[in-house]
């Protein structure tokens, strides 16, 4: 049995527009099973974006900032080769409904064509974060509505400031 330390790094991915309390809370408890999280901002084609990559990095940093072995990336291509660059055997995707495992299911899948070595689990969504989403975010932020409880206060602040 080879009994080297060994490190283990998991890729949390997404296209985080924006990155919620929801997302947060996954990544939080991913990082207390694995010694590294790379939280992985990538592109969904299917997916019209609202803040540019340069800002979900910025909004994810801000509301990760107490996570010591927590950091993220942007990256343009697939999900798997970023696993694989960032060192990591795992990609972890919170699942909040029925509807979202389908989705992750199909992810899974692919993902698992383009590289059998890299594995997907899953984490149930807390229940009481369930109706947290980016969907929900950018429609009360186009309504100028209150976003507390969704997005991190830093993030709340740094909208602010940025008007
Ligand atoms: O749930 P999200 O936010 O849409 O997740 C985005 C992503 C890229 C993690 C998801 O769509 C996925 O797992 N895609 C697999 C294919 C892939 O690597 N796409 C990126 C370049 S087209």
């Amino acid at each position: 049995m080879n009994t080297e330390p060994k490190v283990t790094v998991a890729v949390v991915p997404g296209s985080f527009d924006p990155l919620t309390l929801g997302h947060r809370d996954v990544i939080v408890r991913c990082a207390a099973l694995f010694d590294r999280v790379v939280v992985g901002i990538l592109i969904n084609p299917d997916k019209r974006g609202l803040f540019t990559m340069e800002e979900r990095k910025q909004i994810a940093q801000l509301t990760l900032a107490d996570q010591p072995n927590v950091s993220v990336e942007i990256d343009g291509g697939y999900l798997t080769d970023f696993a694989e660059r960032m060192g990591a055997a795992v990609i972890v995707k919170g699942v909040r409904t029925t509807a979202d495992f389908e989705y992750e299911q199909k992810m899974a899948h692919f993902n698992r064509t383009r590289n059998p070595k890299i594995e997907t689990l899953y984490l149930p969504a807390d229940e009481k974060l369930t109706e947290i989403s980016s969907t929900a975010v950018r429609e009360k932020l186009s309504r100028g509505e209150d976003l507390t409880g969704l997005l991190h206060p830093a993030v709340i602040a740094w909208l602010k400031d940025r008007k």
